[in-house]
């Protein structure tokens, strides 16, 4: 069976639209926001609704085009339904159901955090196998145990901040632009990540979580003390220190799991630091690791296709009087 799928992700302040049939992705259309939200720091759900709507609709029609298809083609329609901004999700969730109804083909809630969670196996045929995934992005920073398909058992979680928001945080005391992640990234390059001894909050708590605000406070105090010659070494130093976190309680957590499979996926796992301590790390652990594609890693409406696929295969549909929901958990 080699449906045709459509999914559109709303969930925050990208707007995508992607169409995949079977395991092959013909089309990922995707808009970002950043310089609308540019001047306040930070993403602001009114504006970021309004672009959805301006989005949406041009997306719709350059993937259909890209992939060369009809809407009367499409077997399924799917949309992330949470967790995110209620007003962005709703724009999203509601373009689709709209399809859905009028071409009367099954719609699929999905959620976010489950796009994610399987962008690491994108497009493979061999199935999910069991692993443990650090989901690793702004508004979320956790670690699963994944069975299969719809068989996810949270096991850690930060309690403050998501390591993405940390770097978007810090990147706004810096005066950098958003998103703060590939600033921080890009600053730290030939920085030396041991010039500044940051903390590495909860590294010991000996469960799964995480802690990144106190992180966030000692750049806050650090950053009046330094010239600005100093920044690299303190992006660096920064970007260390969250990665160091990041890289020891994921295998710390395969470990106890028993889990020989770590799975990497999220908007902080474009970061090539993360990406190369995290590769060392699992190596000497004697971990397999996979990472999202770097494409796949930001929100992408790619990901959400491949979930609602899985499910749809599972022979899974959403009724239309599904709401959406912006505190949506996993499980
Ligand atoms: O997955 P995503 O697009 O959206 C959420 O679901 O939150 O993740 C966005 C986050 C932002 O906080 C951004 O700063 C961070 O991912 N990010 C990075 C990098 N690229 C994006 N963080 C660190 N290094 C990067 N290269
Ligand atoms: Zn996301």
């Amino acid at each position: 069976m080699n449906p045709l799928l459509l999914a559109i992700e709303t969930s925050c302040d990208e707007t995508a639209v992607a169409v995949l049939r079977g395991r092959v992705l013909l089309a990922s259309e995707v808009a970002s926001q950043g310089a609308a939200h540019q001047p306040y720091g930070g993403v602001v759900p009114e504006v970021a609704a309004r672009h959805h709507l301006r989005h949406a609709p041009r997306l719709l029609a350059r993937a259909t085009r890209d992939a060369d298809i009809s809407l009367g083609q499409v077997a399924a329609f799917a949309a992330t339904s949470g967790p995110g901004l209620a007003s962005s999700l709703m724009i999203g969730a509601s373009l689709a159901k709209g399809l859905a109804l009028g071409f009367d083909k099954p719609y699929l809630a999905i959620n976010h955090l489950e796009g994610h969670l399987l962008s690491p196996f994108f497009g493979s045929e061999a199935g999910i196998e069991p692993n443990v995934a650090l989901i690793v992005s702004g508004g979320h920073t956790m670690l699963v145990e994944v069975s299969g398909v719809a068989d996810y058992r949270v096991i850690g979680r930060t309690v403050d901040d998501a390591a993405g928001e940390a770097f978007d945080k810090v990147a706004k005391m810096l005066g950098f632009a958003y998103p703060g992640g590939p600033e921080i990234e890009r600053c730290a390059q030939g920085g030396d990540p041991a010039r500044f001894d940051l903390p590495r909050s909860m590294l010991h708590s000996g469960d799964a979580n995480f802690s990144f605000s106190g992180l966030k406070t000692a750049v806050r105090y650090l950053l009046p003390k330094i010239s600005p010659d100093d920044q690299r070494d303190l992006c660096a130093s920064f970007q260390r220190a969250v990665v160091d976190v990041l890289v020891a309680k994921t295998i710390a957590a395969a470990r106890a799991a028993r889990c020989r499979l770590v799975t990497v996926s999220g908007g902080v796992s474009c970061n090539g630091e993360l990406r190369a301590r995290m590769s060392l790390g699992c190596e000497q652990a004697g971990l397999e690791l996979r990472f999202a594609a770097p494409l796949l890693c930001t929100d992408n409406a790619a990901m959400i296709a491949f979930a609602a696929l899985l499910r749809l295969e599972r022979g899974a549909s959403t009724p239309l009087t599904t709401e959406i929901d912006p505190n949506l958990a996993l499980v």
